[in-house]
């Protein structure tokens, strides 16, 4: 790692040293001008999953709480990659000091908890940088098909088709993630990504939300201190948007058989753009150009230097969290998205429970 000329190396703490957090270090050891100083996480063997991966012998701050690592002072910024349920406490304690942050998806398990976290935010000292990991923006078939409606390909956007169909849930530390009261529920947990990105690509609110869904097939034969989980692992689920567009999700989840894990479409008066994100594909079709043809375009980014789990999109991320950083920017996804990506999800769950459309509305009351 070379360290970029005339400038200090931003600190990073990282909060919550299980899967995801160890990717965020690895992506920062990967980024020249970034250092991983602090490691928070009250289970010991999260601590040395970390540990190695920073290497055992370089200076690294241990903490089991997260609170000591707010106080140490050894960071200047701090990523929050714990259990759903917690981020809104920890995000409260983060707020509360002048560290930049970025805070792994979702924001919160609940509008309510999104809402108070955004708020805190808003009383942040200026240039610090408050951002939302929602890095599915940033895989680079995804990027390419968001510049190719920013540039009129399709024309006027009217519908957005995502289907993810992938493996079931993974096992995780103290297995919270088998239960809705941990995660939010799939919707939220998972789904936020593609509520996000059907934001993006919309452009203006969501309206309300109808969905369908069910745990038919995963984890039924797991207990945990004698519970089942209740994750569904299927749903479809439709919004509508307040320009009349509308948006479709088809997620299952034990569709691991599938050569793409997610494939995003979307169709304007004018055209059709998918992106393939396993085979990094993005496929345009221009109906003046007539039935059935399309042009099919390999997609990479050349300045990804850590592929992870994410294909490239965490360390694309961590490049503009920290020229934000650098230059005291505003964020380029806000906690506001965070909490929109929520909010579709809890709208979605609800719609699932209660048998009818849910207006987005009903949960900012
Ligand atoms: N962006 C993505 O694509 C993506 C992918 C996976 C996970 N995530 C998110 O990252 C977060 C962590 O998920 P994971 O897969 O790494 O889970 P994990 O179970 O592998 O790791 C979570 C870690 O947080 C620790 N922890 C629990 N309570 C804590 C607390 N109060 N303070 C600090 N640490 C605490 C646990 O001990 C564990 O080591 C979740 O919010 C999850 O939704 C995002």
């Amino acid at each position: 790692m070379t360290e970029p000329e005339g400038e200090e190396r931003v600190r990073y703490g990282v909060i919550g040293t299980g899967m995801m957090g160890v990717e965020h270090i690895n992506n920062l050891l990967a980024i020249d001008g970034a250092a991983v100083a602090a490691i928070a996480d009250p289970e010991p063997l999260s601590l040395d999953f970390a540990h190695h991966a920073v290497g055992i012998d370089a200076p690294l701050e241990r903490f089991a709480d997260h609170r000591d690592l707010i106080a140490s002072e050894a960071c200047d910024a701090v990523v929050i990659a714990s259990p759903n349920h917690t981020h809104h406490d920890i995000l409260l304690d983060v707020l509360a000091s002048p560290l930049h942050v970025l805070v792994e998806k979702p924001l919160c398990t609940t509008v309510a908890d999104c809402r108070d976290v955004v708020e805190a935010a808003a009383d942040g000292p200026a240039g610090r940088v408050v951002w939302m990991g929602l890095e599915y923006r940033y895989m680079p078939p995804t990027q390419r098909l968001m510049e190719e409606i920013a540039a009129g390909t399709v024309g006027n956007v009217r519908m957005v088709a995502i289907r993810e169909h992938r493996f079931p849930f993974l096992h995780k530390v103290g297995n919270w993630n088998r239960f809705t009261r941990n995660t939010g529920g799939t919707l939220v947990e998972k789904c936020c990504h593609y509520f996000d990105l059907m934001n993006v690509v919309v452009g203006v609110r969501p309206r309300r939300v109808v969905a369908s869904g069910a745990q038919d097939v995963n984890h039924l034969d797991e207990e945990y201190d004698g519970e089942i989980p209740d994750i569904i692992d299927n749903a479809y689920v439709v919004v509508e948007y307040e320009n009349g567009v509308r948006a479709m999700l088809d997620l299952c989840m034990f569709a691991e058989a599938s050569k793409n894990e997610q494939e995003l479409c979307v169709v304007g008066d004018e055209g059709r753009v998918e992106a393939l994100v396993s085979e990094s594909i993005v496929r345009i079709g221009r109906r003046a150009d007539g039935i059935g043809r399309t042009t099919e375009h390999p997609v990479a980014d050349p300045r990804v230097q850590f592929e992870g789990f994410h294909h490239g999109s965490s360390y694309l991320e961590h490049l503009d969290f920290l020229a934000a950083i650098r230059s005291g920017s505003p964020p380029a996804v806000t906690l506001e998205d965070g909490l929109w990506s929520v909010a579709i999800g809890q709208a979605g769950h609800r719609s699932i429970e209660e048998g009818r459309w849910v207006d987005i509305a009903e949960l900012f009351t």
